[in-house]
């Protein structure tokens, strides 16, 4: 960062701090080699056991080619938000309505029960509010969480991951769990039945590939981080379905547990291994932690607070202030921050009031910002290792990458920072595009849901009962 010779030792300080953030090419290019083996791993049936990323097959063997049509209703549970909705598909054209219900905190953390009545109760209220009773529409299910499939809507809870840790659901069919609580309603005008379950990754790029025929990769930068592409049959270790036409299926890589084994603690920082030890889950999802929406907040938090402890930063701050509280930094904040273009630092400014840190200075400004930066392009510099790890494994010479979620929306550099990042590490002559994709989580569970009924109505009418 740019500085005047006699504060020089005062930024050789703060450097010494946070040089753990900047990574070199062939860092990036370690950590490419590292997911590729890893990626391997889990889709051998001989290792998938021991691997850290699941590479779940999704029961998803095509993706959408526009001819679809129909009404349905969607889940999309994934966040501290639930949301139902009501797509309606005729060919090009998609309509959304859609209802937000928070999912609040005690009923994250408690038990399965629990969550799958206040779902059904949501999807009541919404069905009630939207005029459905007793019409009878198929349901597509987004549940982005790691899911072992057993069919298009049979997929069993592997292990909860951002924050959720409710009881009784790992290892359960949650299509079953939804069912029950329906039940449990004990109301007879409202009828659902779940005919796809699909991750918010897959729900991407089902989106963005109904209007893309190029698209081949779905990546999420939310809360989590995750991404999907389409993979042969006959590099799926563990399928367990048919292998008729088209001999591939949709794999959910679940990425965001590369790391969990210690492989890449060669690049963590001290303040990733402390935001690790206060998680809800410590030593699972390393990379994701280093990546995502649910974490860059404390991370860069983390680092300002270590800056400040050590008298490089606000000098008088209070340390009653959100500053020294864990999770009070959130991250939409970097976003905001980062926005700043000039040295008036309004928004730095107005976050800094919002954390009732007093008294900075224009000096303090600018570190906060630097911090972002460094911590902010980390992340996009390890999503783009991910993905480029992927397009060179998929070697086309062209595609279109699907992207989704918060960070991705809202961070001011995201986009451009992968870009260039991306364009570095593939092989040579592979272009790509990273395509912002609208409502994956709605319209994909929807088109999913679409392409199961059309397959079901063509079984059906081939063998009458
Ligand atoms: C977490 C979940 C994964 C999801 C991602 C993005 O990594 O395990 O299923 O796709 O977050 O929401």
């Amino acid at each position: 960062m740019p500085t005047t010779p006699e504060k020089l030792s005062k930024y050789e300080k703060i450097e010494a701090f946070v040089r753990g953030f900047k990574l070199s090419s062939l860092t990036y290019k370690r950590v490419m080699h590292l997911l590729n083996e890893e990626m391997n791993n889990g889709l051998r049936a001989n290792s998938n056991h021991l691997a850290d990323i699941k590479m779940f097959p999704t029961f998803v063997r095509a993706l959408p080619d526009g001819s679809e049509k129909g009404k349905f209703l969607a889940l999309d549970l994934g966040g501290t938000n639930f949301r139902v909705l009501m797509v309606v598909i005729n060919e090009r054209d998609v309509d959304i309505q859609s209802q937000t219900y928070l999912i609040p905190q005690r009923i994250m953390l408690g038990t399965g029960v629990q969550l799958f009545d206040h779902i059904a109760d949501c999807i009541c209220r919404f069905i009630r509010d939207h005029d459905l009773k007793n019409v009878r529409l198929p349901l597509g299910f987004t549940f982005s969480f790691p899911c072992k499939q057993e069919g298009l809507a049979k997929a069993r809870l592997s292990k909860w991951t951002k924050g959720f840790r409710c009881e009784g659901v790992v290892n359960e069919d949650i299509c079953y769990l939804l069912h029950e609580a329906m039940k449990r309603k004990n109301t007879t005008s409202v009828e659902v039945e779940v005919v796809a379950v699909v991750n918010d990754a897959v729900g991407t790029l089902m989106s963005a590939a109904h209007n893309d025929r190029n698209c081949e990769i779905g990546l999420i930068l939310g809360t989590g981080c995750n991404a999907c592409y389409m993979e042969s049959l006959e590099n799926v270790g563990l399928w367990e379905g048919d292998y008729e036409h088209p001999a591939q299926v949709l794999i959910n890589t679940e990425w965001g547990a590369f790391g969990d084994n210690g492989c890449l603690d060669f690049i963590r920082t001290e303040y990733d291994r402390e935001l690790d030890t206060y998680s809800i889950n410590p030593g699972k999802q390393i990379y994701e932690k280093m990546i995502s929406g649910m974490y860059m907040g404390e991370i860069v938090r983390l680092a300002l607070e270590r800056l400040s402890m050590e008298g490089l930063l606000f000098e008088s701050a209070d340390r009653d202030c959100e500053l020294f509280h864990r999770g009070r930094f959130f991250t939409k904040y970097v976003s905001e921050i980062e926005s700043d273009h000039d040295e008036f630092f309004r928004n730095t400014k107005q976050v800094l009031d919002e954390i009732g840190v007093t008294n900075y200075t224009s000096e303090d400004c600018k570190i906060v910002k630097y911090i972002c930066t460094l911590v902010s392009a980390r992340a996009a510099f390890l999503s783009s290792a991910g993905l480029a790890t992927v397009i060179n494994k998929l070697n086309k010479p062209e595609m279109t990458i699907a992207v989704d979620g918060s960070l991705y929306r809202f961070h001011p550099r995201f986009h451009n920072l992968m870009t260039l990042k991306i364009q570095e590490l593939v092989n040579h002559g592979l272009k790509f595009k990273l395509q912002l994709s609208h409502d994956g989580s709605g319209k994909g569970a929807a088109l999913v849901a679409a392409v199961a009924m059309r397959l079901r109505d063509i079984k059906e009418n081939q063998c009458p009962a």
